[in-house]
C-alpha cells in the first residue's frame, strides 16, 4: 500500500490536534503521483471511474451519490472512519466530503481521514466538508454572524474557474450552514461569494475545493453541472458508467464469484428479483434455478406473466410452485395484519426451502439487495425505530440455509435497477411495475382472507389497474390499487335492494414510500373506475376514494 501507516497515523494525530498542518501538506506533496499498489479486491473494466463520497452524517449524502451517478460516474458512500484499505479497493479518482449536522468547532467533531488529503486526489468539500478542509489544512472556521438557510445568489470571482465552466457568473444556490470560513488555508483562493458568505467557494491548485452551498439539492439549479465539472474537469472522469457497462461488469463478477457453483433465486415478479435473475442467468445460464412461489395472493395474470417471461421467453430453469391452498389454509380465521404478514413470511420460507431441497446441491442464494438497504444497515447500526409494519418478511430468505449470497444490485439505486432492467431487455411492463407488497392481496383485504374475498379484490384491482393504464397514469403513480373493506352497505340495482361490499380505491404519488400524497385523479377517471367496478364485480355496490396522505396514514391499509 502506498500510504505509510506509521506516518499516516502520526499525521492523523497532528490533524485532529489541529497543529503541524504544513508538515502534513509536505507529506501530501511528497506522495503526489503515488498510486496505491495493492490489488483491488475486485477487478472492474479498465474504464471504471469511481468517486468516494465520505459521509459525515448528512441527510444529503445519498443525494450527492445519486447526483454523481446521474453524471455517469460510479460512486460509493463511505463512512468518515472507513479504513484506507476499504477505500483503496475502489481506486477512487476523487473524494467528495459531505455535509454534517456537526460543527468543526465542536470537540469530537468527525474529521476527514488523513488519506483524503494524502492521496493527492481531487477533493470537493460540501458545506461541513468545506469547513473541514479549512479546519484541517490550516484555515479558520468560526460560527457565522448569522445562520444562512435557503436561497442565495452566488457571484463568481473570476471568469475561468473550471468548477464553474459554462455557468453564469451569478447563479442561485442553496445554503444551509451556521459556521463559515473566516480564513482560508494557505494556498487557497476564494472562487465565489454570496451576500452573507464572503468565501462561498474556495480552491487550491491541487484540486482541493470547498463549497459552502449544497450543489446536490434541486434548489441549486446548476448544482449538477457544478458536480459534473468537478468530476469531468477536475477528477478527469469522462462518464463511462452506464447501465450497459454495469451489465458487462456484473456478468464478469458473477462468473468469478460463482465459478461452477449452483445458485437459487426467489422470483417475486418485482423488478429487483427480475433484474437479479436475468443478470445471473446471463452470466451462468443453467447453473441458476429460480423458484417462483405462487402464494395465491397475487394480482390477476401476475403468475402467468412471470412464467411467460422467465420460463418461456428466457428459458430459465424455473420451478413454479402453486402453494395457494397452503397459504389460504394458514390464513383461515386470521384478521390481524401483523399476524398475516408473519404467517405469509413463514410459509413462504417453508415452501422455498422444500423446493430448494429438491434441487440438490446449491451453493449460492441470489438476492435483490439494493444500495439503500446496504446504506441503512451499514450506517444506522443499532438505531431504534418503532415497528409500524414488518415489511420485509416475504422474500427475506432463510439464513439457516447457510448459503453464500450473490447480490449483484447491492450498489444500485432503484431507478438504476430499472435502467439496468431495460438494458437487459426486460419488458417495460416489468421494469416499471408499481411496487407490490410481499404479503400481496392479503393486506388489501381488511379482515379475514378467503377465496371469495380474494376473487373480489382481484377483480376490482384489475379494473383500477386497467383504467389507470388506459389513462396513461400508471408510471406517474407510485401505487394504485383497490382495498376490500369488510363494510357492507345498502344499494339499489335495477329495482332491487343490494347489500354489498364497499371497496376503496387508493392511488398515491411518492418518491420513496416514506411519504406519499393521494393522487388527484381526474373525476372522469374515478367515475369510470367506480362504474366499472360496481357493474363488473357483483359483490360490490359502493366505491370510495381514499384521500389521505402518508403520514399520518400509510399507503397500504394494513
Ligand atoms: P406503507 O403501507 O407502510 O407502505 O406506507 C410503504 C411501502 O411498502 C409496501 N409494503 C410492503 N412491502 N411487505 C412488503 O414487501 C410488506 O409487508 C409491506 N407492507 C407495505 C407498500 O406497498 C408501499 O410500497
Amino acid at each position: 500500500m502506498a500510504v505509510d501507516k506509521s506516518r499516516q497515523d502520526s499525521h492523523r494525530v497532528a490533524i485532529s490536534g489541529d497543529v503541524e498542518v504544513s508538515a502534513y501538506l509536505e507529506i501530501a506533496e511528497e506522495r503526489r503521483g503515488e498510486q496505491p499498489q495493492e490489488e483491488p479486491e475486485e477487478q472492474f473494466g479498465a474504464e471504471r471511474e469511481v468517486v468516494a463520497v465520505v459521509d459525515f452524517g448528512s441527510q444529503y449524502s445519498w443525494l450527492i451519490a445519486r447526483r454523481v451517478r446521474e453524471c455517469r460516474v460510479y460512486c460509493e458512500v463511505v463512512p468518515h472512519d472507513a479504513p484506507w484499505e476499504s477505500v483503496a479497493s475502489l481506486q477512487p479518482k476523487g473524494f467528495i466530503l459531505s455535509g454534517s449536522p456537526a460543527s468543526v468547532c465542536d470537540a469530537g467533531a468527525p474529521m476527514a481521514p488523513a488519506y483524503v488529503y494524502e492521496s493527492s486526489l481531487p477533493v470537493l468539500g460540501i458545506c461541513y466538508g468545506m469547513q473541514l478542509i479549512a479546519h484541517q489544512l490550516g484555515g479558520k472556521v468560526a460560527p457565522g454572524v448569522k445562520h444562512e438557510y435557503g436561497l442565495a445568489i452566488l457571484h463568481q470571482n473570476s471568469v475561468d474557474t473550471p468548477l464553474f465552466a459554462g455557468l453564469p457568473l451569478e447563479m442561485p444556490v442553496w445554503m444551509s450552514h451556521g459556521d463559515w470560513i473566516e480564513e482560508m488555508p494557505p494556498g487557497f483562493t476564494s472562487l465565489a461569494y454570496t451576500d452573507n458568505s464572503p468565501i462561498a467557494a474556495m480552491g487550491n491548485d491541487r484540486g482541493i475545493i470547498g463549497l459552502q452551498f449544497h450543489p446536490e439539492v434541486a434548489h441549486t439549479p446548476q448544482g449538477k453541472d457544478i458536480l459534473q465539472n468537478f468530476l469531468y474537469r477536475i477528477c478527469g472522469c469522462s462518464g463511462t458508467w452506464t447501465p450497459g457497462s454495469f451489465v458487462v461488469e456484473s456478468i464478469e463478477r458473477i462468473k468469478n464469484q460463482v465459478g461452477t457453483g449452483k445458485v437459487i433465486c426467489a422470483l417475486s415478479g418485482g423488478v429487483d428479483s427480475a433484474v437479479v435473475a436475468t443478470l445471473i442467468h446471463r452470466a451462468i445460464g443453467n447453473q441458476l434455478t429460480c423458484i417462483f412461489v405462487n402464494t395465491g395472493l397475487l394480482r390477476r395474470e401476475e403468475a402467468e406473466r412471470i412464467n411467460n417471461t422467465f420460463q418461456k421467453n428466457m428459458r430459465m430453469n424455473m420451478v413454479y410452485v402453486d402453494a395457494s391452498e397452503r397459504f389460504l389454509t394458514r390464513l383461515s380465521g386470521v384478521v390481524d395484519p401483523e399476524d398475516k404478514r408473519h404467517i405469509i413470511g413463514e410459509e413462504f420460507v417453508k415452501v422455498f426451502e422444500e423446493e430448494a431441497a429438491k434441487i440438490g446441491r446449491v451453493d449460492f442464494l441470489a438476492q435483490g439487495t439494493l444500495y439503500p438497504d446496504v446504506i441503512e444497515s451499514a450506517f444506522t447500526g443499532s438505531r431504534v425505530v418503532a415497528t409500524i409494519k414488518t415489511h420485509h418478511n416475504v422474500g427475506g430468505l432463510p439464513s439457516v440455509m447457510n448459503l453464500a449470497l450473490v447480490e449483484p444490485l447491492r450498489y444500485l439505486f432503484k431507478d438504476e435497477v430499472r435502467e439496468v432492467g431495460l438494458a437487459l431487455g426486460l419488458p417495460e411492463e416489468m421494469v416499471y411495475r408499481q411496487p407490490f407488497p410481499g404479503p400481496g392481496l392479503a393486506i388489501r383485504i381488511i379482515g379475514e382472507v378467503t377465496k371469495e374475498r380474494l376473487e373480489i379484490v382481484r377483480a376490482a384491482d384489475w379494473i383500477v389497474m386497467n383504467e389507470i393504464k388506459k389513462a396513461n397514469l400508471y408510471r406517474q403513480l407510485w401505487q394504485s390499487f383497490a382495498v376490500l373493506t369488510p363494510l357492507r352497505s345498502v344499494g339499489v340495482m335495477g329495482d332491487s335492494r343490494t347489500y354489498g361490499y364497499m371497496v376503496a380505491v387508493r392511488a398515491v404519488t411518492s418518491e420513496d414510500a416514506m411519504t406519499a400524497d393521494w393522487a388527484r385523479l381526474p373525476y372522469d377517471l374515478l367515475a369510470r373506475i367506480s362504474s366499472r367496478i360496481v357493474n363488473e364485480v357483483p359483490e360490490i355496490n359502493r366505491v370510495v376514494y381514499d384521500i389521505s396522505s402518508k403520514p399520518p396514514s400509510t399507503i397500504e391499509w394494513e
